[in-house]
């Protein structure tokens, strides 16, 4: 592989010849996205708009912390808060490649809006190579459609620049490493969010239940790690299952849903193995999130799935 530093200047210099007008790109905060957007700033400069979509799927406290990592870097970052947006068209959808495709397609219309504010002709993603090869763009079949491929409406206006298709995300991770982003040792977050943690509906109680597993998840699982009782796994997450079954709460029996914690070791995503996480961080894992989730998750259970055949998230 080539040295970092030249992988980043050959990028810059791509993204120079690529963009000659106002870029927009979605920043999540995420190594990708960030990494996107750093390496388009450093080619065009104040030509690129950076905006962050809170979409009502981010995990807790992930707004503000997008914010100031933005801020310490000198990069604007346009905050719009679009969740009403997104639940109301979210409605009653409950399949994940649909579900995919709406949050995809409202992605896009929110960038419209965007884009006609800035008058954007290009739009900047994100996107590495697994994104595409697992939405069918190379020989294989569709795995799923990741949002920022299979879901692009047909008739979106914008020139499409992606710096990092030819990448993986240890080399992702390398250059964010080598660029000083924060957020470059952070696990990776889908782009559609907590919408596919959350299997089966997608109401504000239920995804609100999935925000606190999943920082509950992320929580203890840096504390065991910092205590050296495991190591931090590549990606560590809880996610929501419509699976009720019947719990205890002091004389009565009541109907709760399911918790699922999925922790995985994984170089590039592409396959993964199950931590084997000591039971006692899941035992305490279990109880706070029932204790936290009173009344809505009565059970947690453990994924013991490799990828393959499972794949990482839940959808
Ligand atoms: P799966 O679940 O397919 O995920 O094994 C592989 C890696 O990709 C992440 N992932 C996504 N990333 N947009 C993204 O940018 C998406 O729609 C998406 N879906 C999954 C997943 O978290 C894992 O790290």
């Amino acid at each position: 592989m080539m040295n970092t530093q030249m992988l980043v200047d050959e990028a810059i210099e791509a993204l120079e010849s690529q963009i000659n007008d106002t870029a927009i790109i979605a920043c999540s905060g995420g190594i990708d996205s960030s990494v996107a957007a750093v390496l388009a700033h450093r080619a065009v400069g104040s030509m690129l708009h950076c905006v962050y979509v809170d979409t009502g799927f981010m995990r807790k406290g992930e707004t503000e912390e997008v914010r100031e990592m933005f801020a310490e870097m000198g990069i604007e970052l346009k905050v719009v808060d679009a969740s009403e947006r997104f639940f109301h068209h979210l409605e009653g959808v409950t399949d994940p490649e649909h579900k995919r495709k709406v949050i995809g397609e409202q992605f896009i219309r929110v960038f419209e809006e965007e884009q006609a504010n800035c008058g954007a002709k290009f739009l900047v993603q994100g996107t590495i190579a697994p994104d595409w090869i697992e939405s069918g763009g190379g020989e294989r079949d569709v795995i799923k459609s990741h949002h920022n491929v299979g879901g692009l409406p047909e008739d979106v206006d914008l020139t499409i620049v992606e710096p990092l298709r030819e990448f993986y995300k240890d080399e992702v991770r390398q250059i964010a490493r080598q660029l000083k982003i924060k957020s470059s040792e952070r696990q990776p977050f889908p782009g559609p969010g907590l919408a596919v943690r959350v299997l089966g509906d997608l109401t504000r109680p239920r995804v609100e239940a999935c925000r606190e597993a999943c920082h509950i998840v992320e929580v203890r699982l840096r504390e065991a790690a910092a205590e050296g009782k495991c190591d931090i796994p590549w990606q560590y997450f809880a996610a929501l299952l419509p699976v009720r079954s019947v719990g205890v709460h002091g004389d009565a029996r009541v109907h709760g849903e399911t918790v699922v914690v999925r922790a995985v070791t994984s170089l590039d995503g592409m396959s993964a193995r199950y931590s084997e996480i000591p039971h006692d961080i899941l035992a305490e894992i279990s109880t706070e999130i029932t204790n936290k989730l009173k009344g809505q998750v009565n059970r947690v259970v453990y994924d013991i799935t490799h990828k393959p055949p499972g794949t990482i998230e839940w959808e």
